[in-house]
C-alpha cells in the first residue's frame, strides 16, 4: 500500500485514511499534493496523535456563535443549570474573566476561565479546563495550556495559579509548580468588585469605600484538599522559572 511508503507512524497512516475516507469538505487541503497532508498531519498529529483539523484558540467573547456548545461542554463536567453558566460565560471579555475555547475546525473541543485574582493584579487563575470527554488524552490540553499561557502574556500577565485534585502531573509537565494555597475569591468579596464584574467595572468610588475583606480562615482552604500551582511567564519560550 503506498500510503505505507509515506511514513511508518501509525497515527500518520490513520490520519491520512481518516482525510481520504471521511472528510468530504477538505478540498482545500487536497488542493496540495498528498505529501504536504502527509507532513501537515505528521507534524502535529504525529506527535498529539489528533486528527490534524486546524486548532484555534480564541476568547469566547468574539465568538459568541459557541456560547450554547460551551455551555453544555462545561455543563457536561460541572453539573450547573444552563442560565448560571451561561451567565458567567457572558462575563467574558477582554480584561479578565476571559473564556478561552478551543475549536477545532469549527468545532469546540475546549474551554477554560482565566479569572483575576483580587490579592495578585499581575496573575491570573486559571479554571473550568475541560476538553470533550472523547478527545482527552491526545495533547490537546497541552495545547490548549500553552496558547491559554501566550495569551496571558499578551495581557502582560506574569504568572498563572490554578488548583487541581488529581491533574498535578499534567500541570507538573507544563512548569506547573506547588505552592501555597492563595485566596481566588469567596463569599467575603462584595459583589461591587467580585471577579464576575470586573469587565463592566469603570472607576467607581464605591469600591474604595469597601472595607478590606477577612482574611479567609485558613480551614476554608485546606479543607479543599486541593493542590494550588503556579507557572511563572517568562517572555522567552524556552526558560521555566522555578
Ligand atoms: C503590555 O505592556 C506593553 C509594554 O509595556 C504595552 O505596550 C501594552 O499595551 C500592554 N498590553 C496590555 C494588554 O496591557
Amino acid at each position: 500500500m503506498d500510503i505505507e511508503l509515506l511514513t511508518n507512524d501509525k497515527n500518520i497512516i490513520f490520519i491520512y485514511v481518516i482525510f481520504v475516507g471521511v472528510v468530504q469538505d477538505f478540498s482545500s487541503l487536497f488542493s496540495v499534493d498528498p505529501f504536504s497532508v502527509s507532513c501537515f498531519a505528521g507534524a502535529v498529529g504525529g506527535a498529539f496523535g489528533w486528527g490534524g483539523m486546524e486548532l484555534s484558540v480564541v476568547p469566547l467573547h468574539n465568538h459568541p456563535e459557541y456560547m450554547m456548545d460551551c455551555c453544555r461542554l462545561i455543563n457536561e463536567e460541572w453539573k450547573r443549570s444552563d442560565t448560571a453558566r451561561l451567565h458567567s460565560l457572558q462575563n467574558s471579555c477582554d480584561k479578565l474573566p476571559t473564556s478561552l475555547i478551543l475549536l477545532q475546525g469549527k468545532n469546540l473541543i475546549g474551554h477554560l476561565k482565566l479569572s483575576v485574582i483580587p490579592s495578585i493584579k499581575e496573575a491570573c487563575f486559571v479554571e473550568s479546563v475541560v476538553i470533550a470527554t472523547s478527545l482527552r488524552g491526545k495533547g490537546y490540553g497541552t495545547i490548549f495550556m500553552r496558547n491559554a499561557e501566550e495569551y496571558c502574556k499578551k495581557l502582560n500577565l506574569s504568572a498563572i495559579y490554578l488548583s487541581t485534585k488529581g491533574q498535578e502531573q499534567f500541570y507538573s509537565k507544563l512548569g506547573y509548580t506547588e505552592c501555597p494555597p492563595i485566596s481566588i475569591y469567596g463569599s467575603y468579596i462584595p459583589k461591587s468588585i467580585a471577579p464576575q464584574n470586573v469587565c463592566n467595572k469603570q472607576k467607581d468610588d464605591t469600591v474604595k469605600h469597601v472595607p478590606p475583606p477577612p482574611p479567609l480562615p485558613i480551614s476554608t482552604t485546606l479543607k479543599t484538599k486541593k493542590t494550588f500551582m503556579v507557572k511563572q511567564l517568562s517572555s522567552s519560550a524556552t526558560v521555566t522559572k522555578i
